[in-house]
């Protein structure tokens, strides 16, 4: 498969079982060096052992996207003698190749990363689309960059060590294709339905690679599942993982569509239908309240001085709808805790 963005090169996303195994085929002429970025957790791939290559291991969860480990990163780089012509090999999920990506991006201005994307979540989307960056203490991914890799490989056989929750939590990211165009996603058949994903997602970037428009869609879900992972973080509720907090906030853009009018009876059954399809925990706690998630939608990057939302409607697929009152909010919860 292969994501042509506008603004750079097109690359090749490999997706199967084993396609690791082909990285020395991408690595690229006149690489003298490699610099590898990976986690404890991830599986140990095999990196080609004529560059010569060092390996730097990086916290787990999001404690490792931050300025301090890129500036520690930048300097082992340095010290290791990358150079322009030399690549930057992300091991890992969406944490390693947000990361690795801005390394990349902002190390002597610029130098090649391939990433081998080594969760269900990243593989249907972190791994795809040049958008790399890490966050601040005042919220996640405020510093980054648009950089995109020169490869990427969706080795499905790496899934098989991922804990049962990690790989809910993909499956709640990949639930959203489902409202975006892909059809018949399923788990007997993974690879395909990871195919399709890429597929999707390469669309959405081919036009509009800086989010300037349709590329927004793909945060279906985003708004309000933010805001419930940062209220995790904030220890207000329990943590919750990105993709856990996407598959609660489909079934709350469900509510707001219906509540706005924008999708049927019938279409807002049919979210529930496909949420519980992937067997996905959407229990939003009842205590949870909509003063306790607008200071976090409030700051959405969607916003523009309004209530901004990617909201389903009958006649197409979702769209930005923005000028959303405080008053839907309270009453989608509402219906929400209602809905039998
Ligand atoms: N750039 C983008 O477009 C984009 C899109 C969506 C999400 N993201 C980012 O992705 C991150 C979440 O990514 P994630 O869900 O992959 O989480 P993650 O990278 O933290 O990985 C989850 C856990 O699984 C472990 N792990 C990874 N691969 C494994 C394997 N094969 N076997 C066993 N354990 C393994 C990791 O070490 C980690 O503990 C967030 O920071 C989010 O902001 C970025």
């Amino acid at each position: 498969m292969r994501v042509e963005p506008q603004s750079t090169s097109a690359y090749d996303v490999l997706v199967g079982s084993g396609v690791a195994s082909r990285l020395s085929d991408y690595v690229g002429e006149g690489v003298r060096k490699i610099f590898v970025i990976t986690q404890d957790n991830v599986p140990r791939v095999e990196v080609p052992l004529e560059v010569e290559n060092t390996q730097r291991f990086v916290p787990d969860g999001e404690s490792a996207k931050t300025l301090d480990v890129v500036g520690e990163l930048l300097g082992e780089m340095s010290s290791f003698g990358l150079g322009r012509g030399d690549l930057v090999l992300a091991i890992g999920g969406g944490v390693v190749s947000d990361l690795a990506g801005f390394v990349a991006s902002i190390y002597l201005r610029g130098v090649r990363y391939m990433t081998v994307s080594s969760t269900l979540l990243g593989q249907i989307d972190a791994a795809i689309g040049g958008k790399t960056g890490v966050n601040l203490p005042t919220g996640k991914n405020l510093v980054g960059s648009f950089w995109h890799p020169s490869s990427v490989f969706c080795d499905t056989s790496l899934l098989n060590s991922l804990s049962e929750r990690e790989f809910k939590s993909g499956l709640g990211e990949m639930v959203k294709y489902e409202f975006l165009g892909a059809s018949g996603l399923t788990l007997d058949a993974l690879d395909e339905s990871i195919a399709k994903c890429v597929a999707i997602k390469a669309d959405f970037v081919k036009e509009d690679e800086r989010e300037g428009g349709r590329r927004a869609l793909l945060n279906y879900g985003h708004t309000f599942g933010h805001a419930l992972e940062s209220l995790g973080i904030a220890g207000a509720i329990d943590r919750i993982t990105h993709g856990e907090a996407v598959a609660k906030g489909i079934r709350f853009a469900a509510h707001l569509a219906h509540r706005l009018g924008r999708i049927t009876d019938r279409e807002l059954d049919h979210h529930y239908q496909v949420l519980s399809e992937f067997s996905l925990d959407i229990s939003i706690p009842e205590k949870v309240t909509i003063e306790d998630v607008m200071p976090y939608i409030a700051r959405d990057k969607k916003n523009r001085g309004s209530i901004t939302f990617v909201l389903a409607q009958s006649d197409g697929e979702p769209s930005v709808m923005r000028g959303i009152s405080e008053g839907d909010l309270h009453c989608a919860l509402k219906s929400l805790h209602q809905y039998l």
